[in-house]
């Protein structure tokens, strides 16, 4: 009987900070309620919380200083070849506060997926929850996409919907985002691990048997 652990897709997770996104994916691949190995865990600096964590868990971990690089695309290249030493079916970003280079996109095109703090294709870029809050929205969240060339516009696999509460200040909506972020980043961790996530040629998602893959709070996933 061939070792079920031996036959589970492999994901790499790269982090910048804190990591509790990875964190959430790795207690879901722990428990058994994503049947995926997290092969590795690599960092855009030498040393995180998130890295240290990691270890604690017995994960392989990489701390890849960028600083370390004179420009992005050595930088991204060392990635990629630190990424290919543990053969990953898929390559989570989680926190990753690096833009990447086409070159690597297209390297890992289809198997590359990031997670953003807002309902894209609202809200890209840096600041999400102050962008929400200066526009008025009432609805704000968070997306789990494919990775593409165009920085934050990815096919979009799953959204996590928040409200916006009339005291809100910046952090307290982050927080709660947050707080949707680390359910929806591990239920699509566990979908991407069962294969039945799909990218249409026309850039589409398809999710087999899932009929909505938009997320509200107290929905239990
Ligand atoms: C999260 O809001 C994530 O969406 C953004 O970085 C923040 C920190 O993520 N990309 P984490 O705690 O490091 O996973």
């Amino acid at each position: 009987m061939p070792d079920p652990k031996k036959l589970r897709p492999r994901f790499v997770i790269l982090i910048s900070g804190q990591g509790s996104n990875m964190q959430a994916i790795v207690q879901a691949c722990q428990s058994g309620d994503c049947a995926a190995e997290v092969a590795a865990v690599i960092a855009s600096r030498a040393e995180t919380a998130g890295l240290a964590w990691a270890a604690s868990q017995g994960i392989h971990t990489v701390g890849l200083a960028h600083t370390a690089y004179p420009n992005r695309e050595t930088f991204d290249t060392a990635l990629a070849q630190t990424i290919d030493q543990f053969s990953p079916d898929y390559v989570l970003l989680a926190g990753f506060m690096r833009v990447l280079t086409p070159g690597f996109v297209a390297r890992f095109a289809g198997r590359l997926i990031n997670i953003h703090p807002s309902l894209l294709p609202s809200f890209p870029g840096l600041h999400t929850h102050a962008q929400a809050l200066a526009t008025g929205v009432q609805s704000h969240g968070c997306t789990v996409h494919f990775v593409t060339p165009v920085l934050d516009h990815g096919p979009i696999i799953a959204q996590g919907v928040v409200a916006v509460h009339h005291h809100d200040t910046p952090e307290s909506l982050a927080s709660r985002v947050l707080g949707m972020e680390h359910l929806i980043y591990p239920q699509v961790a566990c979908w991407l691990a069962q294969g039945r996530v799909h990218l249409t040629s026309d850039q589409r998602v398809l999710v087999d048997g899932v009929t909505t893959r938009l997320f509200t709070p107290g929905q239990h996933l």
